[in-house]
């Protein structure tokens, strides 16, 4: 992981309050979407915000089109409206890189996160230019994604079981509206023994930005394969699952091609080789084009309290 920032740019204040930061950001709301548009990451430093409620008024101010978590393969938990933990996952996990609910057929364009604690050792959020993948990866695998794309396959407990359980992903009890979401994002499901439901998406993997038309990396192969795990536990679940389409997260390709692992070795290799660690400070608000940007988590000691909010 490289340290400095080639995409991420920074705006320093010296110590405004949420009002002072909300009319900056609105007064020169055109020229931070270009910022964003054109580099990927804006970070701004100075900002006063203690607690989520302040977050709160941020995001609220400075946009009104927020996606609810909903299907989101991360255990997170919702702190107020539009605002949720950035997530929950243990703290010795790194989170490898992946653009928001690219498995989905509706993403947010922006994400931003707030820092109320930072973590004492680590806990980044990790960033890497979707446009650099492209150009850094080997042209083979990109082809190969960008023709074929991409089917993601989940198994979602109904309450018992590893990895987040069908209720909390879709914030429902009831099979009904889990099933009305999937037609609504284009998710085949299946409901399977043990209150298990099985969800299949096919995607694309590489997309063209949607303003500039740019190429870029869209995708969660290496989140989904469960070698970014390693190889120890990836060998485990093969022990215990036997089928890897009763893996909870597996992926292949669009055409039902299996994604070697060495490809997904070489895909973790190379994104991690151009991967960028900013660290995280009290007071620092982060937006970043969920498009352009593919984001993660270094693993971390101590407390960390990040949030994000999903917006358009
Ligand atoms: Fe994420």
């Amino acid at each position: 992981m490289k340290s400095q920032d080639d995409f991420l740019q920074h705006i320093h204040f010296d110590g405004v309050d949420i009002a002072e930061f909300t009319d900056y950001y609105k007064s020169n709301e055109s020229m931070l979407e270009e910022l964003l548009s054109q580099y990927g990451a804006i970070k701004f430093h100075g900002v006063q915000i203690d607690t989520p409620s302040h977050f709160q008024t941020v995001v609220n101010s400075i946009s009104k089109e927020f996606l609810r978590y909903v299907d989101g393969n991360s255990p997170r938990t919702k702190v107020v409206n539009n605002v949720y933990t950035s997530t929950e996952y243990a703290s010795s996990q790194k989170i490898t890189m992946h653009n928001e609910l690219s498995y989905s057929n509706s993403w947010p364009n922006k994400l931003i996160f707030c820092c109320l604690v930072p973590p004492s050792i680590d806990g980044e959020t990790l960033l890497v230019d979707g446009r650099k993948i492209v150009k850094e990866m080997n042209p083979d695998i990109v082809d190969e994604i960008d023709n074929k794309g991409v089917t993601y396959i989940r198994n979602l407990h109904g309450g018992m079981g590893m990895g987040p359980s069908w209720q909390d992903t879709f914030e429902t009890q009831d099979k009904g509206e889990l099933e009305a979401h999937c037609e609504r994002l284009g998710i085949d499901f299946e409901w399977r023994e043990n209150n298990y439901v099985r969800l299949v998406h096919k995607r694309k993997g590489i997309i063209r930005h949607r303003q500039t038309q740019e190429k870029v990396w869209f995708n969660q192969i290496d989140q989904f394969h469960p070698l970014h795990l390693g190889k120890q536990v990836y060998e485990g679940l093969k022990r215990m699952y036997r089928n890897p389409y009763n893996f909870p997260m597996f992926v292949e390709f669009g055409d039902g091609s299996q994604i070697s692992e060495a490809m997904i070795e070489e895909i973790l290799a190379t994104i991690d080789s151009i991967t960028i660690a900013p660290t995280w400070n009290k007071n620092e608000i982060l937006i970043v084009d969920n498009e352009l940007a593919c984001h993660g988590r270094n693993s971390y000691e101590g407390d960390r309290r990040i949030l994000v909010s999903m917006t358009n």
